[in-house]
């Protein structure tokens, strides 16, 4: 019998069923909100959303963006029921970003269409307000903010005092530490100075290099810049009036010697790194905190504080084989800092001098942690800063999964977002699935592994571990395996039930109080779209491979959400009374219902939209328990 968890917590809802409806659900007694759906005007320089796609670049840019994905709450003076909201648009849907899809003559896209595309990408700092039992945007208020594809951006940390981000823009602006926008920003974190982190994760598709790849850097490679074409083909846009800074060639990387206005080699140096935003000073501008990695960022989460210890951040490298990082601060944790005047020069503080590492999983059990830094022993015995292209630190942030090949990091299964327990420290991992993971034992990357046992693994797993007393060791189990219900023993590792089947977990966040959400994005079966469970953990136990859930204690995982057919879950914030929870649903299908404020509303939409869903218990009262 598996002890009760230690923190006395119960889940104080009966799990719901799997369900495929053009509706969310949500438990009995609880309501479902929809807030704040792609297109919302920010502010009175946008026009209302219409739903025929006709609405500006102009409207774009003053409104919320697409695909709602990672977000964070952000209370005014520690309100309850007013603060600002912020959301991560990740990518876009051309087809309903625009009257009738993308158009493209001779291979060309307009100006007008890809300034719409490049506002409806980003982030949306969101002033929100509880009225009479409805959360609505605070239209024109000055906190309001979008940051896009093309908001100009600060750089700090090694790659910034580098030569690596230098461009024809960068020499205009006469400041070589500048970017362009932010792509692709998927999950989030947030820090204890009360910053927003937005995290690129597949941003190298937005890029493009066009000659042989012999011609191409290791970390071009490496990373992906993609050979054929951009991700929505922003490249194509023929020469328009600021076509001296490059406003759409910047997105193909080509080097153009002998044409500087064309050569925007650099350009996506700038790309792929964890970006800090003030939501409480709209003066502000975004960070991007280059000390903490370049890869595709899943999300970023910041270990248990400790007064005079570092500021631990963990961020996972959301691609197929791909690893699992932590970057711990130089900068002892002060207490005084967790409100401070100038909330950007903390982030300086903390996140631009540290050390990178990635994770090695020697055994069962059993970790460390790989420094990324020019005098590390890679696995072939030699100085990591004596390797080719690995010289200086900005080289190794440059081609960060590169650095980590050579130091011998394991190949995970897709590590999405990263949780850490409130009260125990204890951090988590989605590893959301891996169809090409192998168990044919050749040696290679490929091969299944001890933290990665599943061939094909199609459902996925939770890890979680706890630092050791040294920061270079760590502990860890599996926690959960994701499954459909009447799978065999060998699939269904966890016991899960039809109350609690799931697969591709996806976004992971802990409340204050030790209830860790689980979001998923791929399903399990046809029994439900995706879905948001919430689970009580027990506590680490690495003496035994223990799983969270057997027959008996179902009850400690429940299924508490379902998304709209076609959607994911993703994103997850709350009010500090624990009283209203937010989430988003990603690329619905025919939802929300037309004009509908009630979420559960199955009526279907005109053109479907992103949205945050606001979930309350009636009559008030804490969600979950
Ligand atoms: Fe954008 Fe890894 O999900
Ligand atoms: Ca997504
Ligand atoms: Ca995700
Ligand atoms: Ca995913």
């Amino acid at each position: 019998v598996t002890p009760p968890p230690s923190s006395g917590l119960s889940l104080g809802f009966d799990s719901i069923s799997g369900s495929k409806t053009d509706a969310v659900s949500v438990p009995a007694g609880y309501t479902a909100q929809v807030l704040a759906p792609w297109g919302t005007p920010l502010n009175d320089q946008a026009d209302e959303w219409k739903d025929d796609g006709s609405n500006t670049s102009e409207d774009q840019l003053n409104s919320t963006g697409m695909m709602h994905d990672g977000m964070h709450f952000f209370p005014l003076e520690g309100s309850s029921a007013e603060g600002l909201l912020c959301m991560n648009h990740e990518f876009i849907d051309q087809n309903r970003l625009h009257p009738a899809g993308a158009t493209d003559t001779n291979g060309r896209r307009p100006a007008e269409e890809v300034r719409k595309e490049i506002n409806a990408h980003g982030v949306s700092v969101v002033h929100i307000q509880l009225v009479d039992g409805v959360w609505d945007v605070v239209k024109n208020s000055k906190y309001n903010k979008r940051y896009t594809a093309a908001t100009e951006m600060d750089l700090t940390g090694p790659v910034a005092s580098s030569d690596w981000l230098i461009t024809k823009y960068t020499d205009e602006k006469n400041n070589k530490a500048l970017a362009r926008g932010t792509n692709n920003n998927c999950g989030n974190g947030h820090t204890p100075w009360g910053t927003y982190l937005t995290c690129e994760e597949n941003w190298p598709g937005y890029f493009t290099r066009t000659d042989d790849k012999s011609r191409w850097t290791e970390e071009q490679l490496r990373l992906g810049i993609s050979a054929n074409g951009t991700r929505y083909d922003w490249d194509t846009v023929s020469a328009v009036s600021e076509n001296e800074t490059g406003e759409f060639v910047r997105f193909d990387v080509t080097p153009r010697a002998g044409d500087a206005t064309q050569d925007f080699r650099n350009e996506a140096n700038g790309h792929g790194y964890i970006v800090e935003i003030d939501p409480y000073n709209p003066q502000a501008r975004a960070v991007k905190r280059t000390a903490l990695g370049r890869f595709r960022h899943e999300d970023c989460s910041f270990g248990k504080l400790v007064e005079g210890q570092p500021v631990v951040f963990y961020s996972g490298h959301d691609s197929q084989f791909e690893y699992l990082y932590k970057f711990v601060s130089k900068a002892l944790w002060s207490a005084a800092d967790a409100n401070p005047e100038d909330r950007i020069a903390t982030g300086a503080k903390y996140m631009d001098k540290g050390t990178l590492y990635v994770a090695r999983f020697n055994e069962e059990g059993a970790g460390i942690w790989l420094p990324l830094v020019p005098d590390a022993t890679t696995k072939d015995g030699a100085r990591l800063g004596d390797v080719p292209g690995f010289t200086t630190q900005a080289d190794i942030i440059l081609n960060t999964p590169g650095a980590a090949d050579l130091m011998g990091a394991t190949p995970m299964d897709r590590p999405e977002w990263t949780a850490v327990d409130p009260k125990t420290g204890s951090v988590y991992v989605t590893l959301t699935n891996n169809s090409s993971r192998d168990n044919q034992d050749n040696n290679s990357e490929t091969d299944t592994n001890v933290a990665n046992p599943r061939e094909g693994n199609k459902y996925g797993h939770i890890i979680r571990w706890n630092e050791g007393a040294d920061p270079s060791q760590f502990t860890w189990e599996f926690f959960l395996f994701g499954s459909f219900a009447s799978a065999n023993t060998l699939v269904n590792l966890s016991g899960l039930n039809e109350t609690n089947e799931f697969g591709s977990p996806d976004g992971l966040t802990f409340d204050d109080r030790g209830l860790l959400w689980i979001q998923t994005d791929g399903g399990v079966n046809e029994n439900t779209n995706d879905q948001m469970l919430a689970i009580i953990p027990s506590e680490l136990n690495s003496t035994e491979n223990m799983l969270a859930v057997n027959s008996s204690n179902q009850d400690q995982l429940k299924r508490f959400f379902v998304g709209p057919n076609d959607c994911e879950v993703t994103g997850l914030a709350f009010t500090p009374d624990n009283q209203n929870f937010f989430l988003n649903v990603q690329h619905p299908g025919n939802w929300p219902a037309a004009g509908a404020i009630d979420a559960t509303d199955s009526s279907g939409a005109n053109r479907a939209r992103s949205s945050t869903v606001v979930i309350m218990k009636d009559g008030g009262g804490e969600v979950g328990l």
